[in-house]
């Protein structure tokens, strides 16, 4: 696996209990392996189509925990400063993503099955869905931040 060069992400990996011959288990706990308490659970098939892309926004405060429990696929990450393209294939291995991080999942095998897990309840007015919009949210708060850092924005 790749490691991640983007901020604002990170492998979550739940390890494997395997079972011999009656299978393997994988275990999300909220406050061990998720960092945050779910409410709200989301999964998503029928990726058969060869252009189908999902994803292409950023939240504000929604933070999310992203497994492909089926197949494969490609996410790429990217905070405004950085971008790179992973691939997911593992049930095991999730991505974190924290807010303020635009990404889009592509390449789908037509098995694939994507399963998320949310800190918030669905709301559209949490997305940030143009791309522009986005990279211009991120250079204010790098300005923010350096404005509070020296101590002049207090
Ligand atoms: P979207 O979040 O854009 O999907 P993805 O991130 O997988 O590309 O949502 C697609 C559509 O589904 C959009 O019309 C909003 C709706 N939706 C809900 O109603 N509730 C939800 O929890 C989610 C994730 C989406």
């Amino acid at each position: 696996m790749e490691s991640l060069q983007v901020s604002n992400c990170a492998y979550i990996d739940l390890g494997r209990i395997k079972d011999g011959v009656d299978g393997v288990l994988s275990v999300a706990e909220c406050g061990r392996q998720i960092p945050f308490d779910v409410k709200r659970v989301y999964y998503i098939y029928g990726l058969s189509a060869p252009q189908a892309i999902r994803g292409r926004h950023a939240h504000k405060h929604n933070r999310q925990v992203l497994f492909c429990i089926n197949g494969s696929f490609n996410l790429l990450l990217d905070d405004g400063t950085h971008r790179q393209e992973v691939t997911l294939d593992r049930p095991d291995l999730g991505v974190y993503m924290d807010v303020m991080l635009w990404h889009e999942m592509s390449a789908f095998s037509p098995n694939c099955i994507l399963l998320v897990l949310a800190s918030d309840h669905y709301d559209e007015a949490d997305y940030i869905r143009d791309y522009e919009a986005f990279i211009d949210q991120v250079r204010a708060n790098h300005r923010n931040a350096s404005i509070n850092t020296s101590g002049r924005g207090e």
